[in-house]
């Protein structure tokens, strides 16, 4: 099985698994919804350990495209780097995110294109991001030779060696019985990037804390959505004596116990035009 196969087989295994827990309500019409405000961030932050390298070589002069830019975390910062940002985002929700955040801090230049990637009609620009995003792609080798085709300099994807959502990996098995299927990640990645013949660097950057939480009751609503968990299901009380051991109180927040310190990897090539 070519790499790029293997990939679309753990997304539809994984998404198979969501669909079987969810029963016969359907999916959301935004899954994003209820998490799209943890996606909020000012943008004229300094202590964001990611902003460096995607932003490395970014010249005033230069457009950027954030594929799957979410609320902005990363297309705001960068947008006051250089001289536009196209941020193609397929969420409402996150795309409100987004427009209040650039509207709040009177963000002029960025463009925001409501769409996924798959559908996206944009120019090309000097570089094109994209963090945290394809984890749920089917078509992996489609979504990087898009991106590849409409970059002038460079590409740069930001990854974790394993799915983001594995801190619940261990209440899904407490709660539901059945191992939690993981998303493809890095190392699935660089397969594919090999099996594309793409020339690519791969390097780590700074650890990101555990997910935290601001109160218990956040926490466990996230957590419940995540497991797809209704209120008012008995198995509610599973994930509620589940964090009677795991949900610790730290820093003024709350975290669950055990959560892998996940490492994002920024992987970047030169685009074929500039190969
Ligand atoms: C985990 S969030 C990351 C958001 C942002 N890049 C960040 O790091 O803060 C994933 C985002 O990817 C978007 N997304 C998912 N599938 C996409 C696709 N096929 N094309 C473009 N964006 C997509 C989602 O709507 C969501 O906003």
């Amino acid at each position: 099985m070519l790499p790029s196969e293997l990939w679309r087989k753990m997304v539809e295994e994984e998404h198979a698994q969501s669909d079987a827990r969810r029963g016969p309500e359907p999916p959301p019409a935004d899954h994003w919804a209820p998490f799209a405000a943890n996606f909020a961030a000012d943008p004229r932050r300094s202590d964001d350990q990611l902003i460096g390298p995607l932003g490395r070589d970014l010249e005033p002069t230069d457009t950027l495209m954030d594929v799957g830019a979410g609320g902005g975390r990363h297309a705001l910062p960068l947008a006051l780097r250089c001289q536009q940002v196209v941020a193609v985002e397929p969420s409402p929700s996150m795309c409100a995110v987004l427009l209040q955040l650039t509207s709040a801090h009177s963000i002029k230049n960025v463009t925001i294109v409501q769409s996924t990637w798959e559908d996206a009609e944009v120019e090309p620009v000097d570089v094109v991001i994209s963090c945290h995003v394809a984890y749920v792609v089917r078509d992996i080798a489609g979504f990087l030779r898009k991106m590849d085709a409409h970059a002038r300099k460079m590409v740069r994807i930001i990854l974790y060696p394993f799915s983001p959502q594995s801190e619940g990996f261990e209440i899904w098995e407490r709660v539901h019985g059945d191992k939690r299927l993981s998303l493809p990640g890095l190392p699935q990645l660089l397969d594919v990037m090999e099996e594309l013949k793409i020339p690519f660097e791969s390097e780590p950057l700074s650890a990101n804390h555990p997910r935290t939480y601001a109160t218990p009751q956040q926490a466990l609503e996230q957590t419940a959505r995540r497991l797809y968990v209704q209120p008012g299901d008995p198995k509610m009380r599973e994930i509620e004596l589940a964090f009677e051991e795991l949900l610790i109180e730290e820093d003024g927040g709350y975290r669950i116990k055990g959560a892998p310190v996940l490492v994002p990897h920024m992987v970047s090539w030169k685009p074929s035009t500039a190969r």
